[in-house]
């Protein structure tokens, strides 16, 4: 199995936009992006991105009250897990639909995908924002699916370091 690895800088806001719409540029239905960092690292603005990339008008904001917020648009619906309230859970109680979503006709992007790891596919997209100096945040892109190469590669031409 080929892992892919790559380490990529955001410098502002507006960086982190624009990956999110280079994600949503090769998305594809049963795309999962898992987005782990810090509070405040950045995860809903890239799912803004993304949101924006896919051709949503409506504002999306962090669903951490919600855990699931669904945006139906065409051709890609955009998921949005926000895991955070769900940390100490018991597992029976988890079973609230995630696992269908995540496996659904989407692009679903999942903030603190550690307290939800056993609806995680093992093949997703895993992105790990680390918060530097400022306005920098370094973000760990990880796949072992081809399916998020191109995305990968593309990130890394872009904002490689
Ligand atoms: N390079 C950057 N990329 C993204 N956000 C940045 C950047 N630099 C500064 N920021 C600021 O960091 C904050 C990121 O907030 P955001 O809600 O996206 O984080 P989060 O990771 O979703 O947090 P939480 O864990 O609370 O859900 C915003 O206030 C944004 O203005
Ligand atoms: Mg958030």
């Amino acid at each position: 199995m080929i892992i892919m690895n790559e380490k990529i800088v955001s410098k502002s806001v507006e960086d982190t936009l624009e990956i999110g719409k280079i994600i949503a540029k090769n998305a594809f239905c049963g795309e999962v992006v898992t987005l782990s960092g810090d509070l405040g690292a950045g995860k809903t603005t890239l799912t803004k991105g993304v949101g924006k990339g896919l051709g949503i008008e409506e504002e999306i904001n962090s669903p951490t009250f919600n855990i699931l917020k669904c945006y139906f648009h065409d051709p890609l619906p955009l998921y949005h897990i926000d895991a955070y309230r769900l940390e100490g859970v018991r597992p029976e109680q988890k079973n609230i639909g995630l696992e269908e979503i995540i496996e659904g006709n989407g692009v679903t992007l999942i903030e603190w995908p550690m307290y939800i790891e056993e609806f995680i596919p093992f093949d997703s997209l895993s992105i790990e924002i680390h918060n530097d100096e400022n306005e920098n945040r370094t973000l760990l892109l990880s796949s072992n699916s081809p399916k998020y190469f191109t995305t990968i590669k593309e990130l890394k031409e872009k904002f490689g370091c």
